[in-house]
C-alpha cells in the first residue's frame, strides 16, 4: 500500500549483546565486593527443547561469569522429591536465583512447585506474589520474555507513551504480564493497551488499530499483513517449528506473523530467529544479577 515505508529490524540479538556488556560490568563490580550471582536451573526429565534451553542459560552464566548450577532429576521425580530440592535452593546461599524449567511431569503439579520457590530468588517473576508486586507497579522481578519485548522497543528509540499497545495472546508467560507492564507508568511503558484472543471479536479489527502489535498467539502465520496498519511497529514473540524438507534439520523456526508481507507496512519488525528468542535468557540474567546486588547489600 504504501510504498514510503521501509522497515526496520528490531534484532534482540544485537540488543542482547549489549545487555550482556552492562550486565559483565555489574558482575565485575559484585565479585570485587565478594559476590559472584548464582544461578540455578533444575530440569526434572528430558524433554528435548527443555534441555536446549537449560543448556543455553548454563553455557550463558559461564559466559558471563556467573556461578551457575544445573539440577537434573529423573522424569519420575516425585512432587515431594522436587519440593526438598526447591527447599534446598531457597536456603542456599551462593545462588541468588533459580527456576524450575516447565513444562514439568504430569504427577507433579506446578502450581505447587511455583508457589514454593522464595520470591526473592523467583528470577522468572512466575510466583504470585512477584506476578501482584509487577501489577501495582513495585516489581521484584519482571518476567523474562515480557521484559525483553520491553527492552527491544526502548533500545530501538520506539516511543510508547500514550500509543495504542495490542497484545495478541493471553497466557500467563507473556500475553498478560505483557499488557501489565505496557499499562505501568514510566519509561518503555504509559501506553494505552488492548489484550486480544482466540475469543476476541474482529480480532484484525482490532490489531489493525495498534501502534504497537505484540504477538504471542502461538500460531504460524497468524498474523497477516490486511491486520497490520501502515507504519506500525511489530514485535513476533512466536517461536513455531515447521516442517521445512528444504532444511538439512526437516524443519525451521517461524515466528506468529507473516514476516515478508508484514514487513512491508510496519515501520519496525522484529525477526523470528534472532528477533524476541535471544532477550529472553538476556533478561534472566538481568534478573539474577539484580538478585544478587539485592543480596548483596
Ligand atoms: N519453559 C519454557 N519457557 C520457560 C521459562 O521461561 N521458564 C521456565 N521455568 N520454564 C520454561
Amino acid at each position: 500500500m504504501n510504498g514510503e515505508i521501509l522497515s526496520e529490524l528490531i534484532l534482540g540479538k544485537t540488543i542482547s549483546e549489549s545487555i550482556y556488556t552492562e550486565l559483565k560490568e555489574r558482575i565485575s563490580s559484585l565479585k570485587s565486593k565478594g559476590t559472584t550471582p548464582g544461578l540455578a536451573v533444575v530440569l526434572v526429565g528430558t524433554d528435548p527443547a527443555s534441555e536446549v534451553y537449560v543448556r543455553m542459560k548454563g553455557k550463558k552464566c559461564e559466559e558471563l561469569g556467573m556461578h551457575s548450577v544445573t539440577i537434573t532429576l529423573p522424569e519420575n521425580t516425585t512432587q515431594e522429591e522436587l519440593l526438598k530440592k526447591v527447599g534446598e535452593l531457597n536456603n542456599d546461599k551462593s545462588i541468588h536465583g533459580f527456576l524450575v524449567q516447565l513444562p514439568l511431569p504430569s504427577q507433579i503439579d506446578e502450581k505447587t512447585v511455583i508457589n514454593a520457590i522464595d520470591p526473592k530468588k523467583d528470577v522468572d517473576c512466575f510466583h504470585p506474589t512477584n506476578v501482584g508486586k509487577m501489577l501495582i507497579g513495585e516489581p521484584e522481578f519482571l518476567p523474562a520474555t515480557p521484559a525483553g519485548v520491553q527492552q527491544m522497543l526502548v533500545r530501538s528509540g520506539v516511543d510508547t507513551k500514550g500509543k495504542h499497545v495490542v497484545v495478541v495472546g493471553r497466557s500467563n508467560i507473556v500475553g498478560k504480564p505483557m499488557a501489565a507492564m505496557m499499562m505501568q507508568k514510566g519509561n518503555g511503558a504509559d501506553s494505552t493497551v488492548t489484550v486480544v484472543h482466540s475469543r476476541t471479536k474482529d480480532l484484525p479489527g482490532m490489531t489493525r488499530q495498534a501502534d504497537i502489535l505484540i504477538v504471542a498467539m502461538g500460531k504460524p502465520n497468524f498474523v497477516t499483513a490486511d491486520m497490520v496498519k501502515d507504519g506500525a511497529v511489530v514485535i513476533d514473540v512466536g517461536t513455531n517449528k515447521v516442517d521445512d524438507p528444504a532444511s538439512p534439520k526437516g524443519s525451521r523456526l517461524v515466528g506468529d506473523v507473516d514476516f515478508e508481507k508484514v514487513k512491508e507496512k510496519a515501520s519496525a519488525i522484529s525477526p523470528v530467529p534472532g528477533g524476541v528468542g535471544p532477550m529472553t535468557i538476556s533478561m534472566l540474567m538481568a534478573n539474577t544479577v539484580a538478585a544478587a546486588e539485592r543480596a548483596a547489600r
